[in-house]
């Protein structure tokens, strides 16, 4: 055996991975390439880690958590919006701002075979997500007089698909030279017993490692530097998946500038302690968010001497960074947080192994634990019915039915 291979087995060996070898003999050249690259690449001590850190229980006992202040755009006189939107605006005219939406989602829970952006909303037009999105933009180019340059995160498993779906709609009218798409990072899943799993191509099997990921994305894709070549200062980072995301908001750019904060993030009420979003809060005395899956009880149910809940800021994922903000988040590492997921992989004996329940980690970090790197947020506390539809589920709550509802509500259509 090569040098290669020797050196690829024996930092398996020092992790106790050495099985992903098992099979080496089987795979095409290419594919053993591939491999021994892969496995000179990961940091198989960053997977041991993680791995452990699947044992610790997720505690807050030792933080401080507390509700955080927030703008309510509804309570605001005249004057002040004028303020905040005269701010904005004029950061936006000059040609300042930026759009970067998160598109590299799997979607699992919607059942869609393809890339979110290209789901059909359902409505009469015919219109997919991504065509939705750029209607909110391209509206809004013709209100400032610019074109807003719009980057959009992909991943390895969808980008092909999503920048095909541009293409072949001639990117639905939009500039393509102001439209980027760069995609996010992945890592390693492991077993329940921190072994790596294989995948069908003879290789280690790697997931989407989260949208936190997105700032060392920005930064290794030249997305940071395109934007800095541009004169771009600030830009608005959302999600794919809510219908009526308000991706240029002079409001909160003018928030953001005149509180003289680095980032600003939008919430709306909670709509009860168990919807399933995350809250807006002070940990330690720093902006950032509890997640659903992660709150206690106890945080979630806490009401106020009104009964309204306490941390009621739910999180929307549409958030406001400076450049310079992502700058500095991109050159630091995010916390991890780990899923049990169901993940097909192929066995020792080469056999593939699809599973019925979870049987396997996967590692995300997540955009908000960037904000405690951050001296100070502002939160602007939007209404639900104008700003978030989000579509997750096949069926139900955050489903095609209640997004479109929404939606046409909004726009005024029967
Ligand atoms: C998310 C938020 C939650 C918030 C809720 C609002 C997280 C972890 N939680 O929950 O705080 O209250 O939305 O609806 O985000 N994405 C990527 N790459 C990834 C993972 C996700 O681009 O690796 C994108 C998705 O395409 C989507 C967005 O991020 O646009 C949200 O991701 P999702 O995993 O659906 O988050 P939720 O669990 O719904």
């Amino acid at each position: 055996m090569d040098e290669k291979y020797e050196s690829a087995m024996n930092c398996l060996r020092k992790y106790g991975q050495e099985h992903i070898l098992n099979n080496y003999d089987k795979l095409s050249d290419e594919k053993k390439e591939k491999l021994l690259n892969q496995i000179l690449t990961i940091d198989l001590n960053q997977i041991k880690e993680l791995y452990e850190s699947t044992k610790k229980e997720v505690s807050f006992a030792n933080d401080k958590i507390e509700p955080i202040d927030f703008v309510d755009k509804s309570a605001l006189s005249e004057e002040e919006l004028n303020k905040y939107n005269t701010l904005g605006e004029n950061e936006i005219k000059k040609g300042k701002y930026a759009v970067v939406t998160m598109a590299g989602g799997q979607g699992t829970r919607l059942g869609h075979n393809g890339p979110k952006g290209t789901f059909k909303l359902g409505l009469e037009n015919d219109k997919s997500i991504f065509e939705i999105l750029i209607d909110n933009l391209k509206a809004n180019n013709e209100k400032y007089g610019v074109t807003i340059p719009w980057y959009i995160m992909t991943s390895r498993e969808n980008n092909e698909q999503t920048e095909n779906f541009f293409k072949e709609n001639n990117y639905f009218g939009y500039d393509p030279k102001a439209i980027m798409f760069f995609k996010q990072g992945e890592l390693p899943m492991c077993s329940e017993e921190g072994k790596l799993l294989m995948d069908e191509n003879g290789s280690i099997k790697e997931a989407a490692d989260g949208h936190g990921g997105i700032f060392e994305s920005m930064r290794r894709n030249g997305v940071i530097f395109d934007m800095q070549q541009k004169g771009i200062e600030w830009a608005f980072i959302g999600p794919v998946d809510n219908v009526l995301v308000k991706m240029v908001d002079p409001t909160l750019l003018g928030v953001a500038i005149d509180k003289n904060v680095l980032a600003a993030g939008k919430s709306v009420v909670k709509a009860g302690p168990k919807e399933k979003v995350g809250v807006f809060c002070k940990r330690n005395g720093k902006p950032g968010v509890v997640e659903y899956t992660e709150i206690t009880e106890d945080l979630a149910e806490a009401t106020d001497e009104n009964g309204n809940l306490v941390f009621a800021e739910s999180h929307i994922n549409c958030n406001l960074f400076n450049v310079k903000a992502i700058e500095e988040v991109s050159l630091k590492k995010l916390p991890y947080h780990s899923a049990h997921k169901k993940a097909k992989y192929i066995d020792e004996n080469g056999e593939l192994v699809v599973p019925e329940k979870p049987n396997a980690y996967k590692f995300e970090s997540f955009i908000f634990d960037a904000f405690d790197m951050l001296e100070d947020m502002a939160i602007l506390r939007v209404k639900r019915e104008e700003e978030f539809a989000p579509v997750k589920n096949a069926e139900g709550n955050d489903s095609p039915e209640t997004a479109r509802k929404l939606y046409k509500d909004f726009y005024g259509i029967k």
